[in-house]
């Protein structure tokens, strides 16, 4: 029975390059690789405006119903969909996947798209707070202060008469500051709820029309963001709320949801009028062709705003932005961390030390004078109990465990310590670590900055009778957060593997205040790119107030917030690299400037593409809305140049990315000129990618600074200054497991190395293991004649396309069936598990990928993967891989 692998939402995990190998064992073989629904498919019909001989869009349905029953086509058909320029076509079931191909040949058949799952959304970490007169709150207004957002606020600008669908868990309208109460004349006007509170992702969604939330929280969150009444107790001030809010609610109390639920919830805002649609949801993808993704994409070439995360897997690295925040046209948001953290101090007896904040909004519940523990008395020592601690340690559930920060998971830390009793941790930071959350499980831990963690070493060191007290009141510290302005470090990296820009812009998402359902505690702070993306959807309303609500200015709102977004530094030391576009995107919105600015500069960004397909020259026009003459220069400032590949490795670098001051060339010309009221001029750019290590995959990145008498815009450049195609995309190596990969284990669970018969009974089956290091446009499994060499290869099997999935195996090729085709694969994370994309894990079970069975025989199987940029009808741009011979016994066990 297959089921299915999601991908969760929440990781701010520091992962090291070279971990200790997961253990073989902790394969789930029931795991199928994919985030796909099985069988399910999206169809999509060509609009009857280009079908000449149709003459009634009604009949476009019918026609195409038709032509599968001729062909024997066997489909349960789920939801049609009659959007014209956004979607025509069905969802459906079909009883077996080989009939795709013969659905490809049916007239008006446009695409193929699969069903994809999408995680719930949850938060990086939240506290809920209970007492408004808590010092601990973080200033609701710094937020507005960061983005200008306070001085339209002080302009009478509140959003008013935008409308702005949240596709989310659905909202908690009865909380007093969301106006209490939903329908027309309501803060909350209204929505839809698509799934009901029991839907998980897997079982029948039970819709209806109140989208309420009591449950989950997440939607509410995003609504106080967007909209919360100002004059509370808590002095949460919306961005626009003075605009008013649909709920569109795809998530049950808890699971997943998939494509189709959002899609249908698109289809519904567009429907319904919404000037914007915002989305604090996906799952990781690195590549702009989703299904969601691209309907997202086409509501926002209507001039639709559509903002949408970009997910909160920076600890992975580069490529692995979220879809549907991928689609071309969106607006993917990246997050910015708040200028102040809301923390707690603990006090220090026996030696005389200020109170040592502890990252954590709210006190830890541990009572009494506890003594501390260092697990090392080398504070230069990072991979600090990365391994299990000495036998001599001593029981540690009486102290306060000290640990160093670095190297392996904060979580692998926590067990060993934890093995040894321990109850209490406090984590100290390394010189370079980022003041954020961090993932520690469910353990009592804490970061605390260097500085106070080598102090404690010290004290352990010398034996110093000191002894730590958790206050349970009056221990809270609003602490200025000296990577406040900073990205935070879990907003996740792109560029997408078709070299689009991801994300879009930034906007502040680490340590927010705001709503949640009133039976969940009414208020929290929380942190995620999922608390940025209403930010900007906010933003957006209240441009749209003041500049027009028209298709005009829809289309024109990210290249807006583009050009006026304030980039970011990489780190707080004055002088330091600019942070990469790839995180940042063009920088951190200015809400004011893009409201006001006079000086429209387009296109925003410049996509250069890689070394193979370099797009060297580009042109931009600068267009002067106000009313005088203004004379303008032109200056480059580069960003980091990311290298996204480790050293001597085929594997993404780890979240921080490291930044080198490798950076492009760029001629512009003219360098400056004058541009009268009204009028419109361009200037040309050619760009030259930086030297940089190819091996390393360099993406480079910077902004062209547009310098007026008053006002300055920018555009932002993207490009990788390799080729991509030259990316090892499979893993062969051993670094994961401890085995060099692709591997078949055995029923028993071993990697499978002689000839070996399997029954298919109970668990003797085999499952291939496989990880992708980068990203593919065309990967799929056949089982193929046992004597088939590599040398001698299974030539030009030919391109899966996204759009016509199972249809193109080349009639020269001998393979015998099909195991698994998927287009547009995403790569796996440094994670340990196959819930968090580590691995990937296909079982053969008796049937080939249209469900016939498989014939009893001795195989082996291939595995293709088309490399990024690759020619799909070249061979050489595969990478391919055949098994040990694996014999299939099941009607003669
Ligand atoms: C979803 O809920 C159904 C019951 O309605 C349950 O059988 C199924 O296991 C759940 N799936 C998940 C992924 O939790
Ligand atoms: C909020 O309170 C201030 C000061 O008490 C008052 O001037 C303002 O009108 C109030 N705003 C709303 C929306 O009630
Ligand atoms: C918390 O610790 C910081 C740094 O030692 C100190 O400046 C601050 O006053 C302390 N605040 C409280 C409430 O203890
Ligand atoms: C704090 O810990 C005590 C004892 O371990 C426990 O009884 C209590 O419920 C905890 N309080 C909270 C708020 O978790
Ligand atoms: C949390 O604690 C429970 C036991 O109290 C344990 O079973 C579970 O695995 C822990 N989860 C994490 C993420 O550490
Ligand atoms: C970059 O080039 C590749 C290969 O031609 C192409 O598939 C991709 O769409 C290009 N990306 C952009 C942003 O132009
Ligand atoms: C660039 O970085 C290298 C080493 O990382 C350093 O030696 C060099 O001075 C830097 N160049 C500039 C212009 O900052
Ligand atoms: C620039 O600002 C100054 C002072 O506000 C103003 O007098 C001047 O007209 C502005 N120039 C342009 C070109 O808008
Ligand atoms: C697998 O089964 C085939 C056919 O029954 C037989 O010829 C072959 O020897 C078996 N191989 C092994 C390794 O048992």
């Amino acid at each position: 029975m297959k089921t299915l692998r999601l991908y969760p939402w929440v990781i701010a995990v520091l992962l090291s390059p070279a971990h200790s190998a997961v253990p073989l064992s902790s394969i789930d073989k029931n795991s199928i690789w994919g985030r796909y629904v099985p069988n399910e498919y999206i169809v999509e019909m060509t609009d009857v405006q280009s079908l000449g001989r149709r003459t009634r869009r009604s009949q476009l349905h019918q026609d195409v119903y038709k032509e599968m029953r001729k062909r024997g086509v066997n489909v349960e058909v789920k939801k049609e969909y009659d959007v014209p320029g956004i979607l025509t076509g069905a969802s459906m079931t079909l009883s077996t996947p080989g009939d795709v191909a013969r659905m490809n040949e049916i007239p008006g058949v446009e695409a193929i798209r699969p069903v994809l799952m999408i995680p719930s959304p949850q938060p990086i970490d939240m506290v809920i707070v209970d007492d408004p007169n808590d010092p601990h709150l973080p200033d609701s207004l710094s937020t507005h202060i960061m983005t200008g957002v306070d001085k339209l606020h002080e302009e009478g600008l509140y959003g008013d008469g935008v409308k702005i669908g949240i596709i989310d868990t659905g909202v908690d309208y009865t909380h007093p500051v969301l106006g209490g109460a939903i329908g027309p004349g309501n803060k909350i006007i209204g929505g839809y709820d698509f799934v009901g509170d029991a839907y998980n992702g897997t079982n029948t969604p039970q819709p209806d029309n109140d989208p309420l939330d009591q449950c989950a929280g997440h939607g509410t969150h995003v609504a106080g963001i967007i909209g919360a009444n100002p004059n509370n107790s808590y002095g949460i001030i919306g961005v626009a709320n003075g605009a008013s809010l649909a709920a569109y609610r795809v998530f049950g109390c808890t699971g997943s949801t998939s494509d189709e639920v959002i899609i249908d919830a698109l289809l519904r805002g567009y429907k319904d009028g919404m000037d914007i649609l915002t989305l604090s949801l996906g799952g990781v993808d690195g590549w702009t062709e989703g299904t969601s993704s691209v309907v997202a994409s086409r509501i926002a070439q209507k001039g639709i705003v559509v903002t949408i995360a970009a997910g909160n897997d920076g600890a992975y690295g580069s490529w692995y932005t979220s879809g549907p925040g991928n689609g071309i046209s969106v607006i993917s948001v990246a997050s910015v961390d708040n200028i102040v953290i809301p923390i707690q101090n603990v006090t220090v007896k026996g030696v005389d030390h200020n109170p040592i904040p502890y990252l954590e909004a709210i006190p830890f519940n541990v009572t009494g004078d506890l003594p501390i523990y260092a697990t090392s008395t080398n504070t230069s020592i990072t991979d600090d109990a990365c391994s299990p601690l000495p036998s001599d340690t001593p029981d540690l559930s009486g102290y306060v465990v000290i640990l160093h920060r670095g190297t392996c998971a904060f979580t692998q830390k926590l067990a060993n310590a934890a093995a040894k009793g321990g109850k209490t941790f406090l984590i100290y930071n390394s010189d370079t670590g980022a003041w954020d959350s961090i993932a520690v499980g469910n353990y009592t831990a804490a970061l605390i900055s260097a500085e106070d963690g080598k102090f404690l070493v010290e004290q352990f060191a010398a034996n110093a009778s000191i002894a730590l007290n958790f206050p349970q009141v009056g221990g809270q510290y609003n602490l200025p957060d000296a990577h406040g302005g900073l990205v935070s470090s879990f907003s996740s990296y792109g560029p997408t593997f078709d070299m689009y820009f991801k994300p879009a812009v930034a906007a502040p998402g680490g340590n927010i205040l705001s709503t949640i359902p009133v039976p969940l505690g009414s208020y929290a702070v929380e942190s995620g790119t999922s608390m940025a993306t209403p930010f900007v959807a906010g933003a957006v309303a209240l441009i749209l107030q003041s500049r027009g609500k028209c298709t005009e200015v829809g289309l024109a709102v990210r290249d807006l917030l583009q050009t006026t977004a304030s980039p970011v530094l990489s780190e707080t030391i004055e002088g330091s690299l600019l942070q990469t576009a790839t995180q940042q995107g063009a920088g951190l919105i200015q809400v004011n400037r893009a409201v006001h600015i006079r000086t429209i500069v387009t296109p925003a960004q410049l996509l250069l593409n890689d070394t193979a397909n370099f797009h060297s020259y580009q042109t931009i026009t600068i267009t002067n809305t106000g009313s005088k003459k203004v004379r303008y220069k032109l200056e480059h400032v580069a960003a980091g140049t990311a290298a996204t590949i480790r050293d001597a490795s085929i594997f993404a670098s780890l979240g921080p990315v490291p930044l080198t001051n490798a950076t492009a060339r760029v001629k512009i010309s003219p360098k400056s000129l004058t541009v009268g009221p009204g009028e419109s001029k361009t200037v040309s750019l050619s760009f030259t990618a930086p030297a940089a290590d190819a091996s390393s995959l360099p993406v480079f990145s910077g902004f062209i600074n547009v310098v007026g008498t008053n006002e300055t815009v920018h555009v932002t450049y993207l490009g990788a200054a390799a080729s991509l195609k030259d990316q090892t995309v499979v893993d062969n190596t051993d670094s994961y497991f401890g085995v060099t990969l692709p591997i078949i284990l055995d029923g028993a669970g071993n990697v499978q190395t002689n000839p070996t018969n399997y029954t298919l009974v109970g668990s003797d089956f085999p499952t291939a293991v496989f990880r992708m290091a980068f990203g593919s446009p065309a990967l799929s499994f056949d089982l193929v004649d046992k004597d088939t060499t590599i040398a001698n290869p299974v030539s030009r099997r030919g391109l899966l396309s996204f759009n016509r999935p199972f249809e193109s195996v080349d009639k020269t090729v001998r393979t015998i069936g099909s195991l698994a085709e998927v287009a547009y694969v995403a790569r796996n994370s440094d994670a340990d598990d196959a819930d968090d994309n580590g691995y990937n894990a296909l079982s053969i079970l008796g049937t080939f990928a249209n469900n016939s069975q498989i014939p009893d025989g001795q195989y082996r199987v291939l595995m293709s993967a088309l490399r990024v940029a690759g020619d799909p009808s070249d061979d050489g741009d595969y990478e391919r891989w055949l098994s040990p011979i694996v014999g299939i016994n099941a009607a003669n066990p």
